[in-house]
Parts: C-alpha cells; structure tokens; sequence
C-alpha cells in the first residue's frame, strides 16, 4: 500500500464504537512495510481487541500492535496503559517462529495496570448499578485516573530500586480506599487469595517488561520520519469513545482520535499526518449508551447486555435478516458479522451505518482515505440501509449533537438494493450495487474508500485507487 503521508506519522483510527477492523487494516498494511518502518500504539491498553488471521489462524492483539507478523519495528507507546502480566500473555500466543521481541520496544511513559486497578474497575462499575458504563473490566479507567492524580506507576519506574515500595503503597491506597469507600472486607479470605495469585502473575508481568527494550516514544518516531520511513499509529477502540469528544461518559479513559497521537506519543502536531479512518458497513457498541440507529432500539440494548451469545444461538436457531422484526434483524446481523466481543466476549449491538457520526468523526480525525469493512456480511439482506441524516426537533440535520442522550434523535433513511450471491464470489471485482453503495458513500463523507472488506482474513480486501 502506498502511504500517502510523507515524513508525517499516519493514524490509523476507528471511525465508530471500536471493532471497525482496525487490526486487520493495520495488519494489511504491515504487509508492505520495511524493516526501518514502524507501527505505534498511542493509547489504550488490553481494552482493545485487535483481530487478526494470519496464515488461517485467528490472533487477538490487545497491546501489541497488529503489525508483529510483518517486518516493521513495533512499539508501545506513552500514552498507553499496560498489563505486563496480559502482556507476556499475549507474547506467548505469537507463533515461536516469528522473530519479533528484537524489533518490539516499550515507552518508559507508558502507565502500569496493577492488580488493585483490575478490581477497583469492577466494583466501581458494580456501584453504579444501571447507570454503568459496561468496561471491559480491565482496569484502564483507575490506571488511567492514577496518572491524572499523578501517583500512577509507569513502566520506567520499574527500574529503580524504590518501585517495589512504591507498589505497595499505591496498592494500599487502593485497598483503603475500597475499604473506606465502599465498605469492602479486604480480609476477606476468597478476596486475599485472588489478589496473591493476580500479584504473582503482575510481577511475573513485572519482570518480561524489564527484560524488553525501553525507548522514548518521541525519539523512535522522529528519527523513524526524518530517515524517510513511515510511521503508523494505530488507533484502538473509536472516535466515539474518546473521552472528551465522544459520547460521554459511556466512553473510554483515553484520547482515541488523531490528535491523541501526538499526546501519546509526546511528537509535534505538525509530524501527524491526513489519517486513514477505519469503518464498518454498519454499526456496533459494545457497552452501554445512546445508539441511534440500532437495529430493535432500547430491546437490543437491553438483550446484549443481560444475556450471553450460548443464550442467543438457542433462542435464535436461524434469525432472518430480511425479518420486519427490527429486532431479528439485528440479531441476524450480529450473527452474520459474529459481533461478539474480542475481550469480553459480549454480544455488540448492531445497527445500520450512521453518516451524521461518521462525518463528525472523519472531521475530528482528518479522514481523507477509508477502509470499509465487513460489506460481505450484508449479503443476504435484500437491502442495506443508512441513516443520512438526524431529525431532531422537527429539523433536519447531519450534525452529531453535543449528548446524544440528551436528544430525542430520529434516523432519516436511504435504501439501497444488495447484490446477488455473495460478494466473494466476485473476486477482486465488485458487484455493482456494492460500487453504487460505496460511491454514495464517498460523496456523502468526502473520502475515497481505499479498501473494502469481503471476509475476515488478509487477502479478503478489495484495493482502489491503485
Ligand atoms: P478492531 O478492534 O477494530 O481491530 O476490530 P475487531 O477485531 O474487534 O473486530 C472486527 C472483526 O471483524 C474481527 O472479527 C475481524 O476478523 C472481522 N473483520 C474485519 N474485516 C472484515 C471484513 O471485511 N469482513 C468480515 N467478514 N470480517 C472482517
Ligand atoms: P477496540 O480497540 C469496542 C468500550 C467498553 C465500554 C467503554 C469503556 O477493540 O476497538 P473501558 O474498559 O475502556 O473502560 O470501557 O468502552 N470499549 C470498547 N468497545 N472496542 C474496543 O476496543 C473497546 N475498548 C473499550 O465496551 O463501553
Ligand atoms: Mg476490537
């Protein structure tokens, strides 16, 4: 692939909730990538799930980048939270003969998730009751909030000889803070026990993490541009669950959008370049939150939160995708597109695609080239639907309000008719309907869709504009 960008980092962001395809995209375009190049994480942590086919085998990147199969350096940036343990974790699932611990390399910035972040997440989103915010559990949101309280532990820190004191105190900060807060019994024996095994399995984590190589974000990435080589960020979740400028609070701990690369990353504005936006044909959330073109309304939001996939496949042995039952169809579609949490293992809300969100999110982002993926999962629809425009109070709008919640949204939507058979069955050609659907959708976002997405594995992409 032909990186437009020169001497200027190319983000790669999610354009939605999250799961667009990130990783595949990523992946894609490691594949032509040299040794002197570079794929970044500027975010995040294992919130995110990156998946990946490689060689017919399914992989789920969570805090490495998607890019570890090709040749490019890859590294783990400043603005990112880690969990050394998952970390080592997710090594051991790369094949041993993938030489690529000699080409990863870690920021001293980046935070540590410790054990007592991993439960202060549950119990706080437990103490929410209904108004949670459905985190993976992961830990991301205290990890994070201890940086801002500037009292977290980074993976610098891991080098002196005072971090093991500095652990216990921030681990008892923690504790007490359960203790006090919410009344939780930390002598409770179950609870002693989970914590002894999660804090051997985070020094276990501790001690791979000092065995790697440390580099400051900021140095690898400015002497990777000036060389001439390239540089790509890698976006986890979406714009949609920026902290700020998504759809607050049913967000994430962290700046997702393109400008998040540059705090991320400590790097200039002017070194980020045009990005490449990630979407799907339609729309999923995983998680709570407004959602407003989601396929059975308030029902579905409510089914994928209460009930688990086994749950679902019972229920609906063969659910209808051209059924007048909204609902059906959007269960139809999370089967069909397998809309199953990568980290948690949900079920993701399903909905059709939203032009308002998505060009806020082209906006914020500087989304000149998209990748489109998943078309082939619209198959067997007799027809695709998108939401054009916002009806809210009484106007017509394409701009995405302040708080969705706090609107009553109505979806304006356009028809289009769905090609015969399947889209793999017209190999590197498109059907017309899909070339009439995407060129709708290049006009109405303002940006050339460079590949589109006709199955999950490497080789399922169509390529434009080459
Ligand atoms: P990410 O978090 O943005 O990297 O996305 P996820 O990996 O969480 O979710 C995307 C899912 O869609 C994964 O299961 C991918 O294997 C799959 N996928 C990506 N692109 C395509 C595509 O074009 N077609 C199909 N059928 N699956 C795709
Ligand atoms: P990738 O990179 C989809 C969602 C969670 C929840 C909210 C906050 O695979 O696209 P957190 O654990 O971050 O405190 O959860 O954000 N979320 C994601 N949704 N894809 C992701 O990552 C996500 N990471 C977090 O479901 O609603
Ligand atoms: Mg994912």
């Amino acid at each position: 692939m032909n990186i437009k960008n020169k001497y200027k980092i190319t983000p790669v962001i999610g354009l939605q909730w999250g799961d667009e395809g990130k990783g595949k995209s990523v992946a894609r375009i490691a594949s032509h990538l040299k040794t002197s190049d570079l794929i970044v994480r500027f975010q995040g942590g294992n919130n995110a799930g990156h998946t990946i086919w490689h060689k017919s085998k399914c992989y789920v990147f969570k805090l490495i980048p998607s890019g570890v199969f090709g040749k490019a350096q890859i590294h783990l940036g400043a603005g990112m939270v880690i969990n050394g343990a998952a970390l080592l974790q997710e090594t051991q699932t790369i094949p041993l003969n993938i030489q690529f611990l000699n080409r990863m390399s870690v920021s001293p910035h980046a935070v540590l998730t410790l054990p007592t972040h991993i439960l202060l997440d549950s119990i706080l989103e437990k103490s929410k009751g209904k108004k949670k915010i459905g985190s993976t559990g992961r830990g991301i949101s205290p990890s994070y909030t201890d940086l801002i309280m500037r009292r977290a532990l980074r993976v610098g820190d891991i080098f002196h000889n005072d971090f093991k004191k500095k652990y216990n105190a921030l681990s008892l900060e923690h504790k007490n803070f359960l203790s006090n807060v919410f009344g939780y019994d930390i002598s409770n024996k179950k609870l002693k026990e989970e914590l002894k095994e999660s804090e051997k399995n985070f020094w276990q984590g501790i001690k791979f993490l000092s065995s790697l190589t440390i580099l400051n974000s900021a140095d690898l990435v400015e002497k990777t541009l000036s060389s001439g080589n390239k540089v790509i960020a890698e976006g986890a979740q979406g714009t949609l669950l920026d902290v700020r400028f998504g759809n607050y609070p049913f967000v994430t701990s962290s700046h997702t959008i393109a400008s998040g690369v540059g705090t991320g990353l400590g790097i200039s504005p002017v070194s980020i370049g045009a990005s490449i936006g990630v979407l799907k044909a339609y729309t999923t959330k995983v998680g709570e939150g407004p959602f407003p073109t989601e396929l059975g309304g308030k029902k579905s939001a409510v089914w994928c939160r209460d009930n688990k996939f086994a749950y679902e496949k019972e229920k609906f042995q063969n659910p209808n995708p051209n059924s007048q039952d909204e609902f059906e169809q959007g269960v139809a579609l999370r089967r069909r597109g397998n809309e199953i949490g990568a980290v948690t293992g949900r079920l993701r809300r399903t909905g059709w695609l939203d032009i308002p969100l998505v060009k806020y999110a082209i906006k914020i982002n500087n989304a000149t080239e998209l990748v489109l993926t998943k078309l082939d999962i619209l198959n067997s629809f007799e027809k695709i639907k998108v939401c054009t425009d916002y009806i809210i109070n009484t106007q017509k709008t394409q701009k995405t309000p302040f708080d969705l919640s706090r609107k009553k949204i109505k979806c304006v939507y356009k028809s289009f008719p769905v090609w015969k058979g399947k889209l793999s069955d017209y190999g590197k050609k498109l059907p017309k309907e899909a070339l009439d659907y995407i060129k709708f959708l290049e006009k109405i976002l303002g940006a050339k869709i460079i590949y589109v997405g006709t199955g999950p594995e490497e080789h399922h992409v169509v390529e434009r504009y080459w």
